[in-house]
């Protein structure tokens, strides 16, 4: 009995074997183009970064007078930006720190309530309120503190440290 080749076999009459064969020049122009391919991003991604204009720190910004805040207490704002809260202790009379207000865990907003520690409450992380470092609990960084100014009994946030 004999059999008969399908249509499309006859308009496209290539062996399955031969459809798969990749010779080594096709196997090298692919490593070349792709190589070169990546190159030129990378060239592009560099030329980016050096062509970026560098990053201004953030303004002086006003958070309030300094009569605001009582020894004891805590006051939120929102710095370097209206999308960043932060918080202002005053810890005594004139000693006061800010820090940003996203727990360096999983950004949820900690808090204070008067002690040694800021509390970040959705997986007991805890910080030093005197310099933010870590004491207890999953975050792995820091708080980010907010350098202050006071000036004419106002306070003022004048830079972001990571
Ligand atoms: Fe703060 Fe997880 S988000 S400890």
């Amino acid at each position: 009995m004999k059999q008969t080749q399908p249509k499309w076999k006859k308009d496209f009459p290539l062996d399955h074997a031969e459809e798969e064969h990749v010779s080594r020049r096709e196997f090298a122009k692919f490593l070349v183009l792709t190589s070169f391919g990546l190159f030129i991003g990378n060239c592009w991604i560099a030329a980016k970064q050096w062509l970026r204009p560098k990053q201004q720190p953030p303004p002086d910004t006003l958070i309030g007078s300094l009569d605001e805040v009582r020894i004891g207490e805590m006051k939120q704002f929102h710095y370097p930006d209206e999308k960043s809260p932060a918080i202002l202790i005053r810890l005594s009379k004139n000693e006061l720190v800010a820090y940003g207000q996203k727990c360096t865990h999983l950004s949820c907003a900690v808090f204070w309530e008067g002690g040694s520690k800021i509390t970040c409450p959705c997986h007991h992380g805890f910080f030093d309120v005197r310099d933010g470092h870590v004491l207890a609990g999953p975050p792995p960084r820091p708080l980010p503190r907010i350098p202050l100014k006071i000036s004419d009994g106002r306070v003022y946030a004048v830079g972001w440290e990571v």
